[in-house]
């Protein structure tokens, strides 16, 4: 099949932003993915993994904002995705910030976003896990209110609700879109917090790995402090990185200086830098999901080198299509037969020296 994608190209780009991105999931819910490149094509077996007693058929997933209200993570499935992540789901509906919301950096490759969470609220996203059958891995990632004073309270009530019907959860306390999010991440908030999600975990949904998602904003006493908390918390991996606030010198676009959060390629080397940083820091001991600017297989290797387990993309997906997902996979499938890895686990951390070797992963026993 080939890729259809710079046929429709012009007239989602003709479109404002955030109605082409619902068009695409309007088109993916209905079925539209099974036209794309490369889905469909069986996974090269060096791809596979074994994380958290879970099988990745591949490491490439879609990030989270992409389908926030589960209406279609079967059909990232079904592009190629080894697996979905839906959310970030609140437990009530709210609206978000006013449109326009997400901006297009062309001249950057970038996006900028301050969506604010806009989310249908946990019930529909339950009714709709409910409703699949239970073939491949789909997390949650959940958020707060914006008007909840009790942001434990919030997500407390997210893994319970959610409970079994998540493959993994992630928490989400570093989108720059709602006031006062980011400072949970502070280390004396974070240990707390964790604690009362990994109990109400293993009371609602014992096995499942819980995860938290982390700015690429964080000061260097933040990262040690996080990572010195990720084992004693008994959290299960950490999701690297969420969208930026700053602004990189040169970036080109008219809509450079819009507020919100910035990703895609601008974040790339920030957000890697982190991987690396993280994965040195625990050791290597904890799944890491790399995830800013992947555009290609070699961004994706150089994530996986740097320490992540698994990988993520969006904003590349918004400029390049879904035929991206099938290119990433075969390029590094390539780039691990190249370097002599027989499986893509061997590759994670590569280009560290650890004092004791990383233990979280196993390949696949074929
Ligand atoms: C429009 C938009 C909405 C997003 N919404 C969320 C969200 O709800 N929750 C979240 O954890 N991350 C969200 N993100 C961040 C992405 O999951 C990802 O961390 C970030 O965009 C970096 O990856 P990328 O450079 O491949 O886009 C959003 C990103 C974009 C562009």
């Amino acid at each position: 099949m080939p890729d259809l994608y710079p046929l429709i190209r012009p007239l989602l780009r003709a479109l404002p932003a955030e109605t082409a991105h619902r068009l695409t999931l309007t088109g993916l819910s209905s079925g539209l993915g099974g036209l794309v490149a490369g889905a469909g094509e069986p996974d090269p077996p060096s791809l596979h993994q074994i994380l958290w007693g879970r099988e990745f058929p591949n490491p490439v997933g879609v990030a989270a904002g992409f389908d926030k209200d589960a209406q279609a993570p079967d059909a990232l499935l079904r592009l190629g995705c080894g697996f979905a992540e839906t959310g970030t789901v609140t437990p009530r509906p709210q609206p978000g910030n006013p449109k326009p919301r997400i901006f297009r950096l062309y001249e950057d490759v970038a996006v900028i976003n301050r969506m604010g969470f806009n989310s249908a609220g946990l019930e529909p996203t339950l009714a709709r896990l409910r409703a699949r059958r239970r073939v491949g891995i789909v997390g949650v990632n959940l958020g707060k209110n914006r008007d909840s004073t009790d942001a434990a309270a919030d997500y407390l009530d997210g893994v319970r609700r959610v409970g079994r019907l998540a493959d993994y959860f992630v928490i989400n306390v570093s989108s720059p879109n709602t006031p006062g999010l980011r400072d949970l991440q502070r280390s004396e908030i974070l240990d707390d917090l964790l604690r009362q999600l990994v109990a109400a975990r293993d009371e609602a949904a014992p096995g499942t790995p819980l995860l938290v998602k982390i700015a690429p904003d964080l000061t260097e006493a933040e990262r040690t402090d996080i990572a010195a908390l990720a084992g004693p918390s008994g959290i299960d991996g950490i999701v690297i990185a969420n969208t930026t606030v700053a602004r990189p010198p040169g970036l080109q676009s008219p809509h450079a200086g819009e507020q919100g959060g910035l990703s895609g390629k601008p974040l790339f080397a920030p957000s890697t830098a982190l991987v690396a940083d993280i994965y040195l820091l625990t050791g290597g001991k904890i799944p890491l999901i790399g995830v800013g600017g992947v555009a290609s297989a070699a961004d994706a290797y150089a994530k996986i080198r740097a320490g992540a387990s698994l990988l993520q993309l969006y904003t590349a997906l918004v400029f390049e299509g879904p035929a991206l997902i099938g290119r990433i996979k075969r390029g590094l499938a390539e780039f691990l037969r190249r370097d002599g890895f027989g499986n893509i686990a061997e590759a994670v951390g590569a280009d560290h020296v650890l004092a004791s070797p990383a233990r979280h992963q196993s390949s696949s026993p074929t």
